[in-house]
């Protein structure tokens, strides 16, 4: 049975053991002086120090030592002499002299003269007096003791009075530092192993296990360093999934297993495929439902034959009974280039590359509105689009498709609101709870048979938009999406979050 003092000693590796070893065997000890008796460099001697600190063998105390330096008046006051000597020995020289006089003879500006003249005056050395109405400074006594003892100071600081120091740093002559320095006494425990020791002799241990002692064996004679496994580490930040696209993962991974294939498409869009190629009017009123971007003067160009089909809708609702918009529909409108307002552009060019019936498609992508940013909207954010084409579809069928669809992501209690989009009739708001609030957290509907007309698209087909920013923060319960990233998201919680999976 291994105690837990041979436990500890187990632990020490031969550094540490010499370190301890100083410490307790001469009591106070400040690192450099154990580097020096240990003939181990200063940094593996506070490393070791530290390390017996943890195991609770040593304890430190930080002692700040005070030491003083020449500023750099002070280097030239011990090259030159210190000012006031020198003030005595011009007057020493010349019985007197005004202040101008001093200042230029001896070359040292007010500030100097000012403290030169003060420890004069302090130690009775000289005074003011009038001689041809001009104010003079006049030797009164002749001893230069005092001022000696001050020179002397500059000379060897470590042995100067202290009165004499704060005098000549008050000065500015000289200045103080500080520095801590590190003193280690042993611990009671640190005693404890410290006697034990005593016992063990010189120890073999070995704190690395080597490729030929595993060959021959070798290890089985060796005794190992023991290392405290339990210990507290730092923990250690790693590559991580960003957490908005871990969900776009497992919501593409869910639409996938409900049979649906995943559709791709660009950022900048005609107007034609944001608005036109769905039935949105080129009114203004429903162009700026969705606070779109423009891009500069640029256009894009429009597919022939759809743009012909399109305008015949738009118009006049074609062969579907509608009388479309009765207005006249404008090309060079839909030419214009948007960053796409919502991901069912790439819905409706799907559409016109042709669809079979039944057919399931999605996509995840990023979209730009012009909105302010707050607690539920940014400018670019993300959206789920997706569509089913079958015969007989209904709302019914929505629902059906949301709630299994949230469930896999832990989301249950959704609500439904009617709602108005040019594209599809009816149209259904999708909300849930978060934070004790009913948010908005997609949109969908049927698409009328003028959006679907120029495509020639006679089944039915559900759609829907979806909003990936609020169900990260439904998910990850957050209150405010621009958490997630940007300027105000926090590098913690991309780091620390946690990701429940639900299923
Ligand atoms: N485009 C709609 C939006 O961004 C969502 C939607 C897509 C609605 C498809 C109906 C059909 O809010």
């Amino acid at each position: 049975m291994v105690n837990g003092v041979d436990k500890i000693i187990e632990s020490l590796s031969s550094k540490e053991e010499a370190v301890l070893k100083e410490i307790a065997a001469s009591g106070n000890q400040e690192i450099e002086e154990i580097s020096k008796k240990t003939g181990l460099q200063y940094s593996d001697v506070s490393r070791s120090i530290l390390w017996l600190e943890n195991k609770g063998l040593v304890k430190t105390l930080k002692n700040p030592i005070y030491s003083y330096h020449l500023t750099e008046i002070g280097e030239k006051y011990l090259k030159k002499g210190i000012v006031e000597k020198r003030i005595f020995d011009y007057l020493d020289k010349n019985n007197a002299a005004t202040t101008t006089e001093l200042m230029e003879e001896l070359g040292i500006d007010e500030n100097e003269l000012r403290g030169g003249i003060g420890a004069l005056k302090n130690n009775g050395i000289v005074e003011f007096g009038t001689i041809n109405g001009k104010s003079v400074l006049i030797l009164k006594n002749r001893d230069e003791s005092k001022i000696k003892e001050y020179q002397n100071a500059l000379a060897d600081l470590s042995n100067a009075a202290t009165s004499v120091l704060s005098d000549l740093a008050k000065r500015g002559i000289i200045e103080k530092k500080s520095k801590n320095i590190i003193i280690a006494s042993a611990t009671k425990q640190g005693m404890v192993v410290y006697e034990e020791l005593k016992h063990y002799g010189k120890r073999e241990i070995v704190d690395k296990l080597t490729p030929q002692m595993l060959i021959g064996n070798l290890w089985m004679n060796k005794k190992f360093k023991r290392y405290e496994i339990k210990s507290p580490v730092p923990s250690i930040v790693g590559g991580r999934k960003h957490p908005l696209y871990l969900i776009i993962d497992q919501v593409k991974e869910i639409l996938i297993s409900m049979g649906f294939r995943e559709l791709e498409g660009n950022w900048i869009e005609t107007a034609f495929w944001n608005m036109d190629s769905m039935f949105i009017p080129q009114n203004h009123p429903a162009r700026d439902i969705q606070d779109t971007f423009y891009i500069g003067k640029e256009k894009g160009s429009l597919p022939e034959d759809l743009k012909n089909k399109v305008k015949l809708v738009q118009e006049g609702g074609w062969d579907t009974g509608s009388t479309g918009y009765m207005d006249r529909w404008d090309e060079e409108e839909a030419k214009k280039l948007v960053l796409r307002s919502h991901t069912t552009a790439l819905t409706f060019r799907t559409f016109a590359e042709g669809i079979s019936i039944p057919d399931k498609a999605f996509t995840i992508g990023r979209v730009f509105r012009n909105e302010n940013p707050d607690s539920m909207h940014m400018p670019e954010f993300h959206q789920i689009e997706g569509f089913v084409v079958d015969r007989d579809l209904s709302i019914r069928d929505l629902i059906g498709y949301f709630t299994v669809f949230y469930k896999q992501l832990g989301i249950t209690g959704l609500k439904f609101k009617p709602t108005y989009n040019p594209y599809t009739e009816p149209s259904m708001e999708i909300y849930t709870h978060h934070f004790g609030k009913l948010i908005e957290i997609g949109n969908s509907g049927i698409f009328r048979p003028e959006s679907l007309r120029p495509y020639g698209i006679k089944a039915n087909v559900i759609a829907w938009g979806l909003a990936v920013e609020r169900l990260a923060s439904i998910i990850y319960e957050i209150n405010d999406i621009r958490k997630l990233y940007g300027s105000n998201s926090s590098i913690d919680f991309a780091r620390n979050y946690m990701y429940k999976v639900y299923k």
